[in-house]
């Protein structure tokens, strides 16, 4: 059995610690750390099962400091270790849906599922559906957030980035929607205390 679990913290815990930290400590970040992240990352949920994310992650001084001068010169880029650049391929992902339809099901089933899905997202303009799958990678970067804490890092999300840039700097192709960068390493400072709505503010029984 695999004990290393018990030394992740839980939802809550990790809710509750993580801020956006915006200064890091040096060292590069191990590559089984890192795995571990993504590794929850991976889990997350999208609609029709699509998971249009992709990650590029970015740990070159050269290449996070042209990442740097395409996010407004953000100090947190140059300053984590590692900077994860979370995008979106509708293109890779429609043309490879089988991939991603569920084995558990008959064939006949999971090619009329592929055939649905090709359906509804396929007639939609290339914009509509990257923004589409930008919805989805949303849901990744939560998860990303909570699963870097859990194992002890800390992150700077950022959607202020010029992301005809950022494609750019990491060759990316020019169909792809970038919904955010985050740096990521042990960070150096406090952040901010959590300022949230409180729940009466926002939930409310129909
Ligand atoms: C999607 C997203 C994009 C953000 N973009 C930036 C950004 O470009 N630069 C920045 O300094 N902070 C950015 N933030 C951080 C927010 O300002 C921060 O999460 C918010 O003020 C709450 O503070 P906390 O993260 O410390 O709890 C972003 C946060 C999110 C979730």
């Amino acid at each position: 059995m695999d004990t290393s679990i018990s030394t992740l913290l839980d939802v809550r815990e990790a809710a509750e610690r993580r801020r956006s930290i915006r200064a890091f400590e040096p060292e590069p970040i191990p590559a089984a750390d890192l795995e571990a992240i993504l590794d929850v990352v991976r889990l997350a949920p999208s609609a029709f099962n699509v998971q249009p994310w992709r990650f590029v992650i970015v740990e070159t001084p050269e290449l996070k400091a042209r990442l740097a001068a395409a996010a407004f010169n953000q100090r947190q880029v140059t300053s984590a270790p590692a900077v994860i650049a979370l995008y979106t391929d509708m293109q890779d992902a429609l043309a490879t849906l089988e991939e991603t339809v569920h084995p558990g099901m008959p064939e006949a089933q999971r090619a009329a599922t592929a055939a649905h899905i090709r359906g509804i997202l396929g007639k939609q303009s290339p914009e509509d559906q990257e923004s589409w799958a930008a919805g989805q990678g949303y849901i990744a970067l939560g998860y990303l957030l909570l699963a870097a804490e859990a194992h002890g890092y800390q992150t700077s999300p950022m959607t202020g980035f010029d992301a005809a840039q950022v494609r750019e700097v990491l060759g990316l192709p020019d169909h792809v929607r970038v919904p955010a960068l985050v740096a990521i390493g042990r960070g150096t400072e406090e952040g901010f205390t959590h300022h949230r709505h409180s729940l009466d503010r926002i939930v409310r029984a129909a």
